[in-house]
């Protein structure tokens, strides 16, 4: 059975929690490193974003967030109107809890249950579409996103591959009102 993995929210006077925080040096994974620890975690924050910390048996074993943003959908079509879709702007397992725990069915992985976590979150915003960009080098973690079945939606700009995931509609939490 593996440990308990807990979560609670990420708020500013938490940031010394994160301060040790270190994926590698690659590109892409200093990228994820420094999103908890720059602007952009306050932008989410500003954004009413969720922002949340996970920890195994208390020892933190990585973040993610979740949000919303309105944007063109398909985004290889330039003529596409736009559309609110949800967004998961930061995934981040520390490398110590990254494909443990160990000898058990990758569904009970840490990180399986945080991004199973993270994608509830996100169907209550009620959108069909959830969306996340990752470096196109980052082979892990698309074979990961693939498993969960994000699908692959082409560049974005020069940097980023997008990759989305359609809810079916029983999913979905109640739609947004209407103004
Ligand atoms: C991406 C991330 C969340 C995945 O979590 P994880 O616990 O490492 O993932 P898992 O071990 O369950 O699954 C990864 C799979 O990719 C496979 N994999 C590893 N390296 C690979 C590679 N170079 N090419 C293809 N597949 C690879 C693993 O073998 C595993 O598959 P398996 O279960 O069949 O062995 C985690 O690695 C992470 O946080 N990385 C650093 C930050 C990051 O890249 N975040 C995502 C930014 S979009």
């Amino acid at each position: 059975m593996p440990d308990q993995l807990t979560s609670e929210r990420y708020t500013e006077e938490k940031s010394a929690l994160v301060a040790d925080f270190f994926f590698g040096n690659e590109e892409y994974e200093t990228e994820i490193e420094t999103w908890i620890k720059g602007e952009e975690v306050r932008d989410a924050l500003e954004r009413q974003a969720h922002v949340l910390l996970y920890r195994v048996d208390g020892e933190l074993a990585g973040y993610g967030c979740v949000g919303e943003m309105r944007r063109s959908w398909p985004p290889q079509d330039r003529r596409a109107d736009k559309i609110d879709v949800s967004v998961i702007p930061a995934l981040g397992v520390l490398p110590a809890f990254q494909g443990k725990p160990l000898g058990v069915d990758y569904t009970e992985r840490y990180s399986y249950q945080i991004i199973q976590d993270l994608i509830a979150i996100a169907a209550e915003y009620g959108h069909k579409i959830l969306v996340l960009y990752v470096h196109p080098e980052n082979a892990k973690a698309i074979a990961f996103y693939e498993r969960l079945g994000f699908v692959d939606e082409g560049p974005k700009k020069d940097k980023y591959r997008i990759m989305s995931m359609t809810f079916p509609d029983e999913v979905l939490g109640p739609p947004a009102p209407t103004s």
